[in-house]
């Protein structure tokens, strides 16, 4: 089996598709990572909010498959801004692990005004090798702009809640004017209602495929690295295989243009462990 990725700025390599863990709790967390590593999975996305790096650890473990064969992402929360490698310390310590592949400052949170000490925190962790790469999760281009006018690294990675409802255009020029990678946290929409949206299922019956894996090829097509969750198997399976779904430009274009009334993003500004 093949593992797609997407390179990295810092010279890594990312697989395109994660499993997403929360809201998984250590014991969920160690089956699922298990079993979808023998169904092909190599990125795990968790963070120490969703108090599930343990079970992803011991998932790991337990598939028996090398280290260096899986991606491991996780995040560290706003009481580590000021202390970062304290905060890399303890997602390493519960996960097992000597070093992650993606640490992430998991939000800005700016009303405490600490993400540029953070971010020069991981700039110095990822120099030491205790992570392979870094990035931040729900940064807005203001948010970016600052880290990179401070120390003139970019992140590589920005997390977003991103998907056909919510496609981001301005984040994602401005990603790509600075060569971060852009990530999609709820890829499938947090249950609401865009599976069942008549232009997805429309679309998954003409191509012969799910309505999610409509979901996760618009992410694919566009170099989105995604990050589904789901526990269950047959469900897991279906996530990886995405790869040929066979959407046109015209398809990926009218899928961008959905808009649903009533469904709000979660405001970094005002959201965040
Ligand atoms: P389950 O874990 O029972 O599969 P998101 O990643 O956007 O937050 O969405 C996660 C939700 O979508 C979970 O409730 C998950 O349920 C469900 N889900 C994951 N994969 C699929 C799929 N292929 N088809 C339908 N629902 C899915």
């Amino acid at each position: 089996m093949t593992t797609h990725t997407i390179a990295l700025s810092g010279g890594t390599h990312l697989p395109t598709i994660a499993l997403g863990t929360w809201p998984m709790d250590d014991a969920e967390a160690r089956r699922v990572v298990a079993s979808a590593i023998e169904l092909g999975y190599r990125h795990f996305d968790t963070a120490e909010n969703y108090e599930n790096e343990r079970g992803v650890g011991d998932g790991l473990r337990d598939s028996g498959i090398d280290r260096a064969d899986i991606w491991v992402t996780t995040k560290f929360n706003r009481r580590w801004h000021a202390a970062p490698a304290e905060g890399l310390k303890g997602n390493l310590q519960r996960l097992g692990l000597d070093y992650v592949d993606l640490a992430l400052i998991h939000w800005p949170n700016p009303d405490q005004d600490r993400y540029v000490q953070a971010w020069e925190g991981l700039i110095e962790l990822r120099a030491q090798g205790l992570a392979r790469a870094i990035g931040t999760s729900n940064f807005t281009p203001a948010h970016l702009t600052r880290l990179i006018d401070a120390t003139g690294v970019a992140p590589e990675v920005n997390q977003l809640e991103l998907h056909p409802y919510f496609d981001r255009p301005a984040e994602r020029a401005f990603h790509a004017a600075h060569g971060i990678v852009t990530e999609a946290w709820s890829p499938l929409g947090r249950g609401n209602g865009l599976l069942d949206e008549p232009l997805v299922t429309g679309l998954a019956g003409r191509l012969g495929v799910t309505p999610a894996q409509v979901i996760l090829a618009w992410d694919v097509v566009q170099g989105i690295v995604t990050i589904p969750k789901s526990s269950d198997p047959g469900r897991l399976a279906q996530n990886l295989d995405v790869f040929d779904v066979g959407l046109t430009d015209a398809d990926v274009a009218a899928l961008s243009a959905l808009t649903a009334s009533g469904i709000e993003p979660v405001d970094p500004e005002r959201f965040g462990h």
